[in-house]
């Protein structure tokens, strides 16, 4: 039977007042096992990420750099291209909010919006935060009066601005959630956001009046759109064919976005709704927040070229449960680097290799072993089905440990007989092969390196996968 299923996935489209730091590359790690597991499924997969350039933070970036702003977006976006390169992301599209495709499909949804009488011109008076790009209200301001979360004076802003009716989707969002269990996961982040329109939704202004930076608004270029409205519509803008997406990707600091003010748009617009929004956590560095004031941002790229890139995803989706916040530390990451990869997995690879290689025994390339299931059922999938990253990977090892019991009960370094150790030494290859499937998404790196020791007739050492740090 053809399979017709499809896997739609993006990560945040990041802004690019700044290169990627290790929050960033783990939304889109986690993006990218998934788009590996389903491609490797065989269903339709379509990978999505890109940058977020219509922000005031790419005006005042620029301003910093001296540059262009055209010039200075240009090369963030490559930065940004090439830091996912490096870190073998294997995103199917990669959309800039600056690109004509965007805009159009923007002023289009804009236009429909208003058709739909959901867009009033008022007056706001607030305080902003550039570094939100959102309102804030006085008291969600630090005892000093600041943006606690960016320690800046928020802006006072008196505007003629348009509005979305937001408040009107209030009941038509409820009745999704309500439907729909799973829209929002993890279920305290669903449960965050239910009450949360519960309590009432206020209209928010959607254009901003004193702003060059963004895209005009159609029905008045004397504005530009509030660079959140545009920002959401990256997801439908890249291929309008593939909406809708099947999963969003996000960090809790973005959830309010993406299941209220996004569903609420695409209500608005007519189209039809993500299939789910999923939130993961913050981590810290060393139990201090990520802060460019601190300095402490950790750079993937500097971690991948220490340990690899493999290393680095086995750490963050083994050690911290997704959905959850957690740590980063430099002394954690070598030791769970020990003991998985260097004394488990690689321990594992370099004995059996070896063993084959002094036994002089050819193998059979079992093909067969290759189409091993990575079935509906198996709790593998279950809990990839979940995005319980770390569960899928607890099944890896177990089988990986499996097979080093039984290599502890059979001793096939004692056997002398061929006829007697061939059969040992085949199971185990063929586990590893075996396994190596469920690797491949998590790991592809290593995944492949596997695959190519092992599926030869004459199995041979080769350096150590993860040398002990
Ligand atoms: O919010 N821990 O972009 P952004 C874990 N452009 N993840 C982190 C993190 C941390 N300490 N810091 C950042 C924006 N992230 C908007 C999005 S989407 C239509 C527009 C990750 O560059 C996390 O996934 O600030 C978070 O949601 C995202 O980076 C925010 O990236
Ligand atoms: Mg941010």
């Amino acid at each position: 039977m053809k399979n017709t299923k499809k896997f739609f996935v993006t990560t945040p489209i990041y802004y690019i007042n700044d290169v990627p730091h290790i929050g960033h590359a783990y939304a889109t790690f986690a993006a990218d096992i998934l788009a590996r597991y389903y491609r490797q499924k065989g269903d339709k997969t379509f990978f999505l990420t890109g940058t977020d350039e219509n922000s005031q933070k790419t005006v005042l970036a620029a301003e910093k750099a001296r540059k262009n702003i055209k010039a200075y977006t240009d090369s963030l976006a490559n930065k940004w291209k090439d830091a996912w390169k490096k870190l073998g992301i294997s995103n199917d599209d990669f959309i800039r909010t600056t690109e004509t495709r965007h805009r159009k499909v923007v002023e289009e949804i804009f236009k429909q919006i208003d058709k739909n009488g959901d867009l009033y011109k008022g007056k706001y008076e607030g305080l902003y935060c550039v570094g939100h790009e959102a309102f804030l209200k006085e008291e969600d301001l630090d005892e000093k009066d600041l943006c606690p979360d960016h320690k800046t004076k928020p802006d006072y802003i008196v505007e003629e601005n348009y509005f979305f009716k937001l408040s009107k989707y209030q009941k038509p969002l409820l009745k999704h959630f309500k439907e729909n269990p799973d829209f929002v996961q993890p279920p305290e982040r669903y449960n965050e956001v239910v009450k949360f329109i519960e309590g009432g939704l206020q209209d928010i202004s959607v254009t901003r009046q004193t702003q060059k930076w963004g895209i005009p608004a159609p029905n008045d270029p004397s504005q530009v759109i509030y660079v959140w409205f545009d920002a959401l519509i990256n997801y439908i803008s890249a291929d309008p064919s593939k909406w809708p997406a099947d999963l969003h990707i996000i960090g809790k600091d973005i959830l309010r976005f993406h299941a209220v003010i996004w569903p609420a748009m695409l209500l608005s617009a007519g189209y039809e709704l993500p299939k789910k929004v999923f939130a993961h956590g913050f981590f810290t560095i060393n139990g201090q927040k990520i802060s460019k004031s601190l300095g402490n941002a950790i750079d993937p790229i500097k971690i991948s070229e220490e340990y690899g890139t493999d290393a680095l995803r086995y750490f963050l989706f083994k050690e911290i449960p997704f959905g959850n916040d957690g740590d980063f530390s430099s002394e954690r990451l070598r030791e769970v680097y020990n003991a998985g990869l260097a004394n488990g997995l690689g321990n594992l690879v370099a004995r059996v290799a070896k063993l084959c290689e002094k036994s002089k025994v050819t193998f059979k390339v079992d093909r067969s072993s290759l189409e091993f299931k990575l079935g509906e059922t198996t709790k593998y999938a279950l809990c990839l089905n979940d995005l319980n990253f770390q569960g899928a990977l607890e099944e890896i090892w177990r089988r990986y440990r499996q097979l080093d019991h039984y290599l502890e009960k059979q001793k096939p370094w004692e056997i002398e007989e061929k006829g007697k150790l061939k059969p040992v030494l085949e199971y185990a290859v063929s586990e590893i092969i075996k396994t190596n499937e469920l690797l491949k998404p998590f790991l592809p790196e290593t995944a492949e390196r596997i695959a190519k020791q092992f599926l030869q007739k004459k199995i041979t050492s080769s350096i150590a996968l993860f040398p002990r740090k």
